[in-house]
């Protein structure tokens, strides 16, 4: 059974109970600005391992490895002056840069897939503090069962792996609320590889330039963001929805005018104001919520593609998709 530590009334005790058990080589769910992750030392095949069984996720999925700042991100990874600005602009924040493996790096071929190329980010606050303590890089994929809908909260953690963890560290609810948007530059240009939740007109902002979504060009990543079913409720997904169906749960984004939305079964707005950073927050506990109604069908209205809309679409997309066995 996992204990749960407050990292804000009880920073001492967590701080020391997440070392101890990543010094046994063992996974931590830690807060990050996005989602929960599971985090253990990216150096330790034993512990990267560990990461894979208690999420039962495929192993030919790299993870993302999570440093303490740039500094520590360039005894990794090979920073081209686009990575070296992306980083210095986002960092910390809920960015991942992929780069190339440096041939002295002691992040394990576990981690990575073995790729020739490590994806790594410095996330904010406690997550940071605990890297720079600990002094190795931190191999930490979403804390949640591999293909379920991605924790937000340190109670979502122990409702889904609390029987197979020991060490769970509570930040409250996460302020950012979808993963990091990941990119990859090259001689090409700057490459979207998942977006999340830095939005592409920030970055564009920065690089003075599009960033270009070609995924399939950038590699043989087909990554757990790219397999059909992910982040998916027991319910059934339904998106842009303009009508509730009989027995439908509904999910609106700034109180559109959605046809029998008295009827259903339970109603969510993911940002009554049409906020798309609050949507964000509120999307994987709204999906949750709206799952534990029991509704067959969950009804999601039209969410804009603009800013953090591009990742909640696409999380909406992932949870609306055919679902494997
Ligand atoms: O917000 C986040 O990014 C969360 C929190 C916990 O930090 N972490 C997260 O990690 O989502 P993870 O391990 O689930 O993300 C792994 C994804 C892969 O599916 C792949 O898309 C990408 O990161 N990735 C990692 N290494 C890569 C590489 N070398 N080349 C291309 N993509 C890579
Ligand atoms: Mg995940």
């Amino acid at each position: 059974m996992a204990t749960i530590y407050d990292i804000e009334t009880k920073a001492e005790a967590a701080m020391d109970a997440a070392l101890k058990a990543l010094a046994r080589e063992e996974p931590v769910a830690i807060p990050t600005e996005t989602v929960y992750g599971l985090a253990a030392d990216a150096t330790s095949p034993y512990a990267i391992s560990s990461i894979y069984e208690k999420k039962g996720r495929p192993r030919f999925n790299p993870l993302i490895c999570h440093v303490s700042d740039l500094a520590m991100a360039e005894q990794y990874g090979e920073f081209d002056p686009v990575s070296r600005k992306l980083a210095l602009a986002f960092w910390p924040g809920p960015l991942t840069l992929v780069v190339p493996l440096k041939a002295s790096s002691a992040i394990h071929p576990l981690a990575t897939a073995g790729l020739s190329t490590v994806g790594l980010r410095v996330p904010a606050g406690f997550a940071g503090k605990l890297i720079s303590r600990f002094g190795k890089p931190l191999a930490a994929p979403s804390a949640n069962t591999s293909g379920r809908i991605s924790p937000t909260s340190a109670i979502d953690v122990e409702d889904d792996l609390g029987q197979k963890l020991r060490v769970i560290l509570d930040g409250g609810p996460t302020k950012v609320g979808v993963e990091s948007t990941i990119l990859k530059s090259d001689e090409t240009g700057v490459h979207l590889l998942r977006p999340g939740g830095l939005s592409v007109e920030d970055i564009e902002r920065v690089i003075g330039g599009h960033v270009l979504r070609d995924v399939s060009q950038t590699g043989a990543i087909e990554a757990p963001g790219m397999l059909a079913s992910h982040y998916a409720p027991d319910a059934k997904v339904r998106l842009n929805a303009n009508r509730v169906s009989l027995g439908e749960a509904l999910i609106n984004f700034g109180g559109q005018s959605v046809v029998d939305a008295d009827k259903a079964v339970a109603r969510f707005d993911l940002s009554p104001s049409g906020n798309l950073r609050e949507a964000a927050a509120n999307l994987f506990s709204t999906l949750r919520a709206a799952d534990r109604t029991g509704a067959f069908s969950i009804a999601i209205a039209p969410v804009p593609m603009t800013g953090l809309g591009e990742a909640i679409n696409d999380r909406l997309m992932r949870a609306a998709a055919p679902r494997g066995k």
